[in-house]
């Protein structure tokens, strides 16, 4: 199984992502999240990424390129959430890889409700749960972890100012992948406006679909 959740800031990938890692046991690779941690290590990418994570641009690609290749080395099945974010990105991942994706599965959201999903979502800082203020589960008050009782933190890049920007990079840059992944017929579109648990149930069904599983790489 090799997966690409693909779509808007905010449209559902890393909840979906989270979800499948834990039932498939399959590896979730978050270029956001490996970016993050980079930066609150203070390691040379986090130094070089910060700048462009808060500002909300893209990262240069060279270092998002050397991030994959290390983490898919040696690796059948994974999930990638947040990469590729260009056609360069995606044509130096098909040159990467000479095995090829499964899927790329686009996850399509009404940009009003992506921006209130970013600016209302908080993350646990110690289990890294992904939560919102919007849904069921946390107030807008609350900054305790209802799973674990760690600190609850709002994205520095989910603030509103920095969203709207994000949507337009996203626009501009990510968007011409739709049709570069649709032309070599692996694109499967899912309406992500929708409960969770709906959209997990689609992306169930795909998956079953095309049988794939951790266990058929
Ligand atoms: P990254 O972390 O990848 O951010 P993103 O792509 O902007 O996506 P998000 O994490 O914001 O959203 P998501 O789709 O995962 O939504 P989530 O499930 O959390 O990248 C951050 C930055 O790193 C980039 O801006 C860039 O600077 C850099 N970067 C990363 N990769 C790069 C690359 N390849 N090249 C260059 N730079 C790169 O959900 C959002 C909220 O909605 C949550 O609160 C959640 O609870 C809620 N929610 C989720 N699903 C639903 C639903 N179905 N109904 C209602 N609420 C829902």
């Amino acid at each position: 199984m090799r997966l690409v959740l693909f779509g808007p800031p905010g449209a559902g990938k890393g909840t979906q992502a989270a979800r499948l890692a834990e039932d498939f046991g399959v590896a979730h690779v978050s270029t956001g999240d490996i970016l993050r941690e980079a930066v609150v290590k203070r390691t040379e990418h986090g130094r070089k990424a910060s700048e462009y994570i808060n500002a909300g641009g893209l990262v240069p690609s060279d270092i998002l390129n050397e991030i994959v290749e290390n983490k898919l080395s040696g690796m059948g099945c994974f999930l990638l959430d947040g990469y590729p974010r260009t056609v360069k990105q995606a044509e130096y991942l098909s040159n990467l890889h000479d095995i090829p994706l499964d899927v790329v599965i686009l996850f399509e959201v009404p940009k009003d409700v992506l921006v209130k999903r970013l600016t209302g979502r908080r993350t646990c800082k110690q289990c890294m749960r992904i939560f919102n203020v919007n849904n069921e589960g946390i107030t807008s008050t609350q900054t305790e972890c209802p799973f674990c009782g760690g600190e609850l933190e709002q994205r520095v890049d989910d603030k509103s100012e920095t969203v709207v920007r994000r949507l337009q990079v996203y626009s501009d840059n990510t968007e011409p992948l739709i049709e570069f992944y649709r032309e070599r017929g692996l694109l499967y579109e899912i309406d992500g406006d929708r409960p969770p648990e709906d959209v997990y149930a689609d992306i169930l069904g795909l998956l079953n679909s095309k049988n794939l599983d951790c266990n058929k790489v």
